[in-house]
């Protein structure tokens, strides 16, 4: 399995509708983050598949190092340069 990416060492912000299913990009390949557009293919990633629990505005991981994916729980400010 290849590692994943940093996609950008900052957590992004999106706008969720409750009760909807979206899938992150945990490969961090994809040109449509934090969502995944296929791009993990051959990667041996797969994307995370989870539905909002409610609408509103989250912060999804784009480092791809997080403990709690989607979602951004801080990994990315010990990043190595
Ligand atoms: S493109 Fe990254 S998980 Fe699908």
């Amino acid at each position: 399995m290849e590692k994943a990416k940093v996609a950008a060492s900052q957590p992004v912000s999106v706008e969720l509708d409750e009760g909807r299913e979206y899938w992150w990009c945990a490969c961090g390949r994809s040109q449509t983050q934090p969502f995944c557009d296929g791009s993990h293919q051959g990667t041996g990633i797969n994307p995370l598949g989870f539905k909002a629990d409610k609408s509103g505005e989250a912060w999804l991981c784009m480092c791809k190092q997080t403990k709690t994916p989607p979602y951004c729980d801080g990994s990315h400010a010990s990043l190595e340069e």
